[in-house]
Parts: C-alpha cells; sequence; structure tokens
C-alpha cells in the first residue's frame, strides 16, 4: 500500500511516499528555518505562506523522485494537529483535495503519532511499550499496548523539553533552533554549573520551566556583574540535568510496565547525549531502544505516512478541521 502523506503543521512543507507503513519511496521536505532564523522564531502568517506557495511544488517533486505517479497512490495522509492553524489548513486542504479528485481514502493523521511511528523507519514497533516524546511541544511518557493505543502515563507540567532548550539558547544569542546548538557546544563543555533539578518526584510528569528560569537568571546575573558566561559549560550543566530528569522518569516507567521496547520521539530526539545515554540504559537492561534516523527526529511527512497505515478510517472525512490543540489518538 503506497501512502502519499502530507505534514505542514509547523514551518516544514513536507510530501512522502511511505510503502506499507516502513518503506520510504521517498520523502521531500522544504524547510523554512532559514525565514524564521530571523525572526528568532516561527512567525506563523510568514509559515503558512511559505507553505501556499511551496505545497503543490513539493508534491509534485515526491512522485517525480519516486517515479509514480498519482493514479499509483492507495490513499492520502495528512498531519490535522497539533500545530499552526493556518499552515495546518494548507497540508490538510491539499489532502483533502487529492483525495476527492482521486476518489481514495483521506487518513488524517496525529502530528505526535507521526513522531512516535517514525520508528518504524528503522525497526518494527513491539506492544507493550513506552514511547518518551520530546518535541518543541510535547514532553510525555507513554504506554502502548498496540498500534494507536496510547496511554499518557505523565507529561510536562509547563514547557516542553525542546521549548526550554529554544529559551535558553535565545537568551545566550544563539540561532533558532537553539537545541541542536545547545546540544554541539555541550559536548566541549563540562557540568561546572550549580542547577536545580526539575519535579523529581514518583509521578511521570515533568517540569523544566523552573530550571529554564534558573539557567536565564543565572545569565542576566553575570551580564550585570559583567563576568564571562562559560557558555560550553552553561549547556553541559542545563543539558546534563534534561538528560538525567528524562532518564530517571522514563527508565522508571519501562521497569514498571515491564515493556518489550523503549521509543524515542520528536525533535529533542535528535540529541547526541540522549540518544547515547539512553542506549547504555537500555544495554544495562536488555531493552530494546528505538530511535528515529536523525532526519526523520524532527517534522518530515514520512513520519505521517508510516503512522497512517496503522489507522484505521472507514469513512473520509471532509469536513476534518485543523487543530492547534489535540489530544493524542
Ligand atoms: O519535533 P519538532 O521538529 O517540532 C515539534 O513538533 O515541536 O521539534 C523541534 C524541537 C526544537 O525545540 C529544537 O530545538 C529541538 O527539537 N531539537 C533539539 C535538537 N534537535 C532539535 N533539541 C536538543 N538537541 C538537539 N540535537
Ligand atoms: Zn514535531
Amino acid at each position: 500500500m503506497n501512502i502519499l502523506a502530507i505534514e505542514t503543521s509547523c514551518d516544514e512543507t513536507s510530501a512522502s511516499i511511505i510503502k506499507d507503513g516502513k518503506i520510504e519511496v521517498s520523502t521531500v521536505i522544504n524547510s523554512q528555518m532559514d525565514i524564521h532564523k530571523a525572526y528568532g522564531g516561527v512567525v506563523p502568517e510568514i509559515a503558512s505562506r511559505h507553505h501556499v506557495e511551496n505545497i503543490t511544488l513539493v508534491i509534485e517533486e515526491v512522485l517525480e523522485k519516486s517515479k509514480m505517479n498519482i493514479e499509483s497512490i492507495d490513499a492520502f495522509a495528512v498531519t490535522y494537529g497539533p500545530g499552526l492553524i493556518g499552515s495546518l489548513l494548507i497540508g490538510l486542504e491539499a489532502a483533502k483535495t487529492l483525495s476527492l479528485i482521486y476518489n481514495k481514502p483521506l487518513i488524517p493523521v496525529h502530528h505526535i503519532s507521526g513522531h512516535i511511528y517514525a520508528n518504524n523507519l528503522v525497526g518494527s514497533l513491539k506492544f507493550p511499550l513506552i514511547c518518551l516524546v520530546i518535541s518543541g511541544g510535547h514532553t510525555e511518557i507513554l504506554y502502548m499496548k498496540d498500534n494507536y493505543k496510547y496511554k499518557i502515563l505523565g507529561s510536562t507540567l509547563d514547557d516542553a523539553v525542546g521549548e526550554a532548550y529554544d529559551k535558553v539558547a535565545r537568551v545566550l544569542d544563539f540561532e533558532y533552533p537553539g537545541g541542536p546548538v545547545v546540544d554541539k557546544l555541550s559536548e566541549k563543555g563540562v557540568d561546572s554549573y550549580v542547577l536545580p533539578m526539575p519535579l523529581d518526584d514518583d509521578t511521570y510528569n515533568f517540569s523544566f520551566s523552573g530550571l529554564k528560569s534558573a539557567v536565564i537568571n543565572l545569565i542576566n546575573k553575570e551580564r550585570m556583574k559583567k563576568n564571562d558566561i562559560r557558555k560550553e559549560d552553561l549547556c553541559a550543566s542545563f543539558q546534563n540535568i534534561i538528560v538525567k530528569t528524562l532518564v530517571k522518569k522514563t527508565m522508571r516507567a519501562v521497569k514498571q510496565y515491564k515493556v518489550k521496547q523503549l521509543l524515542l520521539a520528536g525533535g529533542v530526539s535528535a540529541n547526541k547525549q540522549i540518544r547515547k545515554t539512553f542506549e547504555e540504559e537500555c544495554n544495562k537492561i536488555n531493552i530494546e531502544l528505538l530511535v528515529p534516523p536523525i532526519k526523520y527526529c524532527t517534522d518530515n511527512a514520512a513520519m505521517i505516512g508510516c503512522s497512517a497505515f496503522y489507522k484505521k478510517v472507514k469513512k473520509n472525512d471532509y469536513k476534518i478541521n485543523p487543530k492547534s490543540v489535540e489530544r493524542l489518538k
């Protein structure tokens, strides 16, 4: 089954053709990152306008690259939320139109479900499993007993991990998105700044805004005193605490729920130290770890095509609207 998937929830216009939920035929990602860098973050109106300009080009290009014609596509999948309304709308309307014209199924996919199924590009999901979702907008520990059976064990009470990374990076004058810059600099740094440990309790919830504020206050105080900030060391100290917190709670869930696999998902799972530490922790207790390929950790349509394959859709719903906030289902 060949699914043509579309993803436009934020600042990437992407289309992909995925066979049987796991084989990537081809993917095109048109990123607007360089445009939004000038503003220090994604500007929704600018993002929507660029999606309008790019959507047909990206769909044409993915068909060309795959040497397939649109008649050989079996279904159209698209991210319907959560995300920026104006951006989602462009992808959703494109997918609805294609589904109507070619009389093929329309599969609306939750963005986070897409991030989770990006793991299908590297292995097969084995249930029950635990998935740690870490992105710019989400931080959640999920339990899955089967495809599309999501149970949220805990989530962030305030900032998402990626958001904390980006906000700290912004105060350090790094370009957007700051997560990859902090990741890189922390490799050269030493964990030598004292920072508070976030929400260290027996729930599966997280809280990163206290840590983020502590780092920002520290930077401001040092600047006022005209002291140099050891950026590498500060990045290493901040990242170490993030990794410790994520690992502690996630590995507790893995043990408590006696799962077969641990999955990482979302943009922050591109982080080198996070990938390495989870690999070491999983090796210790003989648990299989799946992590998406680095280029498919951040937003892309390949993950949407993977997830769509497992979604049961009885009837095409052309009334479906984009959702800025949406529970995972
Ligand atoms: O999943 P994603 O592309 O978008 C959302 O659905 O939110 O995630 C983007 C987030 C940004 O906050 C970005 O800074 C972060 O992922 N990110 C990283 C790394 N690469 C991307 N954070 C830490 N280390 C990285 N290497
Ligand atoms: Zn995302």
